[in-house]
């Protein structure tokens, strides 16, 4: 297996490269230095990020003759907000920023989204290279150009499509993610295998023991293969008008649980594994697949690490946060379901009764 693996994403009149390597945030500055002609950069990130990696990036940067400033944000969903957009602008426009600066996004998926958008806002957007240091950054928001920050009404509302210039997937900063993390991110690899690729699920049903003991081979693997089914889907849809929508399988019942919990019991991942189990047990109760699907996906889910039950929340508050998701149209619930693993659709009109009867254990909070 190659080092470094590249894979090309496909959008709208050009192209662009994820590199997924060991150590690649090395090779970073110098290959950001031949695509780029600005020599103003910005590194957004969070302390503990920035601790672990930042000085290296910058260090890299000046080298390759860049201007470098850093901003770091305080560690948490709840500052993926427009006033800390705003002071990112702040800083660039105080700098002299011109159009051809680049902002760099260092960490998470919180990081970058935000820094994705300031970078859609400031001067009518400029460019973008994601750096993401997250299991879950790494095969699933730093690929595809969605960057956006929360409302007080609402996740991640106020938001773009903003394509990076290139992402840089460094395996190595998987080394210092909190075990919750990798395992919330695990999430959603399984997910790509479920919703794309059952050759890709078997492969991970095979794999656990390496997958979470994270042995280099295996996770440079599970990466590669993620990032590549979602730069295939968003090739075919970057704007979500139509398959892209495949991707959140999971993710109606999994949004529902952690807005009714608060978005405090659950990382991202484990609301999407449960969601994951229960958008197919819908889909045995409406005949469209088999339960056998329920159950394999409940038992890789489980040696993952992953939770799968849900939990004693009030299912009135589930449906009526499910009828206020931002994805449903004209109060029609939209689910992507699954038909066999590997093989998704997307299906209208489940009512809410259907639902009710699904979710397994309606007690009251
Ligand atoms: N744009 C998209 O397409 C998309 C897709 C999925 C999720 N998201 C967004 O991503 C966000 C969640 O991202 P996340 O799960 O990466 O959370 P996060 O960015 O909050 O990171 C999780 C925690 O890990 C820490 N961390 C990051 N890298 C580390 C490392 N290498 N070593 C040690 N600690 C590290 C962070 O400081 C943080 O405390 C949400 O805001 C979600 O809306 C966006
Ligand atoms: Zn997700």
């Amino acid at each position: 297996m190659p080092q470094v693996l590249t894979i090309k994403v496909k959008v709208s009149h050009r192209s662009y490269d994820i590199k997924i390597g060991n150590n690649i945030l090395a090779d970073f500055p110098h290959q950001l230095n031949e695509i780029v002609q600005g020599r103003q950069i910005i590194i957004v990130s969070n302390s503990i990020v920035y601790g672990y990696y930042g000085q290296q990036v910058k260090e890299g940067l000046i080298a390759q003759g860049f201007d470098v400033l850093v901003y770091l944000v305080p560690d948490g969903e709840e500052y993926k907000t427009w006033q800390e957009a705003e002071n990112i602008l702040t800083i660039l426009l105080e700098a002299g920023f011109n159009r051809d600066a680049v902002i760099a996004a260092l960490g998470g998926g919180v990081i970058g989204d935000l820094a994705g958008f300031a970078a859609s806002i400031y001067q009518r957007g400029i460019d973008l290279v994601q750096l993401p240091t997250t299991l879950l950054a790494q095969v699933d928001s730093s690929v595809g150009g969605k960057v956006a920050v929360n409302h007080p009404l609402g996740k991640n509302m106020i938001g773009a499509f903003h394509q990076p210039l290139g992402v840089w997937t460094d395996l190595k900063a998987l080394n210092t993610l909190p075990e919750r993390e990798w395992i919330a991110g695990l999430a959603e690899v399984v997910k790509y295998g479920a919703i794309w690729d059952e050759e890709f699920f078997a492969y991970l049903e095979e794999n656990v023991q390496h997958i979470k003991n994270r042995d280099l081979d295996v996770v440079r693997e599970i990466i590669g293969r993620s990032c590549q089914i979602k730069a295939e889907i968003v090739g075919q849809d970057e704007k979500e008008q139509g398959i892209r929508a495949m991707l959140n399988f999971g993710h109606t019942i999994g949004h529902a649980l952690e807005k009714v919990t608060e978005y405090k019991i659950y990382r991202h991942g484990e609301a999407v594994a449960i969601g994951m189990v229960y958008a197919a047990k819908i889909a045995v109760y409406i005949e469209m697949c088999s339960v056998q699907i329920v159950e394999k996906l409940e038992i890789l889910l489980r040696k993952l690490g992953l939770p799968v039950e849900m939990p004693d929340v009030s299912m009135d508050l589930i449906l009526e946060s499910l009828y206020l998701d931002k994805k449903v149209r004209k109060k029609e619930l939209v689910f992507v379901l699954p038909r066999k693993i590997g093989q998704v659709e997307i299906i209208r009109g489940i009512t809410p009764q259907t639902i009710k009867d699904c979710l397994d254990r309606p007690r009251n909070i």
